[in-house]
């Protein structure tokens, strides 16, 4: 008789929380860096990329918040500064989505998320939390804590009820636009 067979777990490797979570800066680095190099003149495709940009962002806060924020506040105070980060990185991108992809105001709001990305990404978590996190974390924890991030990821990524939120939110922050 033919049963159906058990639902294997996804392959992937094992990393620490704090290498899944730079490989994940360096996706919204690699979207600001093609957002950066595309001109006006392709406001369809400054779109694209700022609505990828919007969802990358959401789900990176969502999956530190939930997962890596919560398991690390005792380890380090960096993190109540990190989740206000947060509120006001999502702040500037909302200042993004909603800008005309055609205008000066857009590379405007460009210029500010950029640098406020760096500083939240680079200064903030890689520079000085991350460091701290790797000396005085258990490793075998950092690596649970990053097959826990690897899958909520690809569990936001995946889901159509997700997909479908951020696309509201998006059109409303537009229509919403001044
Ligand atoms: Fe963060
Ligand atoms: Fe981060």
């Amino acid at each position: 008789m033919l049963t159906e067979a058990p639902q294997a777990p996804a392959r992937r490797e094992r990393k620490t929380a704090t290498r899944v979570l730079v490989e994940h800066h360096e996706v919204l680095r690699g979207l600001m860096r093609q957002l950066r190099e595309t001109p006006r003149s392709q406001p369809g495709r400054r779109r694209a990329l700022a609505d990828e940009l919007f969802d990358e962002l959401w789900m990176h806060e969502r999956i530190e918040e939930s997962v890596f924020y919560p398991a690390m506040r005792d380890i380090t105070p960096a993190i109540a500064a990190a989740w206000s980060e947060h509120r006001q990185l999502s702040d500037q991108l909302a200042a993004l989505v909603r800008a005309d992809p055609r205008t000066e105001r857009f590379d405007r709001e460009l210029g500010v998320m950029h640098d406020a990305l760096e500083s939240h990404a680079h200064l903030d978590e890689e520079r000085q939390m991350f460091p701290e996190i790797e000396r005085f974390a258990d490793e075998e924890l950092l690596v649970d804590l990053g097959d826990r991030l690897q899958a909520r990821l690809e569990w936001l990524r995946s889901s159509r009820r997700i997909r479908a939120v951020l696309r509201l939110q998006r059109a409303l922050l537009r229509r919403t636009a001044r």
